[in-house]
């Protein structure tokens, strides 16, 4: 059936690569973006838009504070669908994922052992690890707009939420989650980086995303136009089900353990 003969594929691959959206985490309690309980039906894009942040940092991280609750406020754990594509990384068998997931929870699988890297540069144990390409940030740390220091983001939220409005840097600068805001253009390194496995890979598995935005919508395209065998694992139509070869309709949680277990069959 479809799902083996992508097992099948990916087995064949000389580089597959994984690339993943807010359906992924959907099953951990973290909410989508999009559709009747996403995040854009409770909350307005403009809030959180780099504009926004630059003119009203204050107003900004009310909201910010308010929109951390509403994503992340339960304990949240990578589920079966994380599990899975750790374990393909694992066995050889994915060389990278890239996610627009801010959650942190592709790490949290992956484990210390593998390279864990927002701004596309690789660690120095990752070389032979499956490379975690997070696209859109990570939530769960901080930046200084002025000295550039990286920080943990719970306790910066936390005072943001005891009404430190903006939180700010022992320098002076102004706190900004280490994420890609509305407006903000991604890092080029991650871009190019992101680009360069999507042109090298031979099988290219998109994930619980609706691919609507960029660069979701044409990361697949630029697989498939080199070459690459495009699948997709997402519970509604996408605008890129066209070119892929295998659409499954399904729960990531359902799809991914048992793909994980064909490919090393
Ligand atoms: P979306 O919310 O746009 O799409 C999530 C997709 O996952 C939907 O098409 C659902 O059908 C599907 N889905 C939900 N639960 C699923 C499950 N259990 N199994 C399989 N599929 C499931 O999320 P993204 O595509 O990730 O950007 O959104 C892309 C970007 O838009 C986000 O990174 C964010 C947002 O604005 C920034 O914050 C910069």
């Amino acid at each position: 059936d479809d799902l083996e003969r992508l097992a099948d594929a990916i087995r064949r691959a000389d580089t597959a690569v994984a690339f993943t959206g807010a359906g992924l985490s959907a099953p951990s309690g973290v909410p989508t973006f999009r559709g009747d309980d996403g995040i854009w039906e409770r909350f307005d894009e403009r809030q959180f838009a780099s504009d926004r942040f630059r003119r009203d940092p204050a107003g900004f991280w009310t909201d910010r504070v308010a929109l951390h609750r509403a994503m992340f406020d339960e304990e949240y754990e990578p589920n079966a669908g994380h599990e899975a594509l750790a374990a393909m990384g694992r066995d050889g068998n994915l060389e990278a994922i890239l996610t627009q997931n801010t959650d942190g929870l592709h790490g949290d699988a992956v484990g210390a052992g593998g390279e864990r890297t927002s701004d596309g540069e690789p660690d120095a144990a990752g070389e032979t690890e499956t490379t975690v390409l997070e696209l859109h940030g990570n939530s769960r740390r901080v930046r200084c707009t002025d000295c550039g220091n990286r920080r943990d983001g719970d306790p910066i939220v936390e005072r943001a939420a005891a009404g430190e409005l903006p939180p700010t840097c022992e320098c002076g600068g102004v706190f900004k989650p280490d994420v890609v805001l509305f407006g903000d253009r991604l890092p080029d390194a991650v871009l190019r980086r992101a680009r360069s496995l999507a042109r090298e890979s031979d099988v290219f598995l998109a994930i619980g995303s609706s691919l609507v935005v960029e660069p979701a919508a044409s990361l697949p395209r630029l697989a498939a136009s080199t070459g690459a065998t495009v699948a997709i694992v997402n519970l509604e139509p996408t605008p890129c089900d066209g070119i892929a070869e295998t659409v499954l309709r399904e729960d990531v949680t359902a799809v991914l353990p048992r793909l994980r277990e064909l490919t090393v069959a």
